[in-house]
């Protein structure tokens, strides 16, 4: 498999278990939250699903394209550190859905931030709420599922919250 095409079938199993997580939450209440808005390419294909208003981003700062930008009420800035449990204590009955695609580069950091992620997520879900994340967690109240489409293995791991 060359490049290209590695490249374009991570992107294609991105989009299946996008489109199968837009399926599992559209007729369930509560929020989107967005966790990693980067580049807005994810944020957008849910937005395409799911409309603007349903759907909270996160990042420490906005780089990305200008068409996939989240209305300003639905942008929270800062280090997920503050921004994360900041949400959880104003929105206390939890997110339906949460998208995490915050990976490092640097394997260090990456692994301490794991470890904060999985303390961070759960209080801002819904018990029953869908997890979908780039990196494994580990936390009581997070139940690992298969995956359902095929994708990569160790591309998106997925929990639901006990
Ligand atoms: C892989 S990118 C997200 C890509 C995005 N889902 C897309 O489709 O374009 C990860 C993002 O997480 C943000 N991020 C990572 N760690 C963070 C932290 N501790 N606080 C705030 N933002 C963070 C980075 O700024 C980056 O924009």
């Amino acid at each position: 498999m060359s490049r290209l095409d590695s490249f374009i079938a991570r992107l294609s199993a991105q989009r299946e278990l996008l489109n199968w997580a837009i399926d599992w939450v559209k007729y369930r209440e509560g929020p989107v939250l967005e966790i990693g808005l980067g580049n807005g390419r994810t944020y957008d294909h849910l937005r395409a699903g799911l409309g603007a208003e349903r759907i909270y981003a996160f990042d420490r700062a906005v780089n990305a394209n200008p068409l996939s930008i989240p209305p300003a009420d639905r942008l929270m800035l800062g280090e997920f550190g503050d921004s994360l449990p900041g949400f959880a204590a104003r929105h206390p009955g939890g997110a339906a859905m949460v998208h995490s695609d915050v990976g490092l580069g640097d394997p260090e950091a990456n692994a301490r931030q794991v470890v904060q992620m999985s303390g961070w997520l759960p209080p801002l879900m819904a018990t029953g709420a869908l997890l979908l994340s780039d990196q494994k967690l580990t936390h009581p109240d997070l139940m690992l599922q298969p995956v359902p489409v095929p994708i990569p293995p160790e591309r998106y791991f997925i929990y639901l919250k006990a």
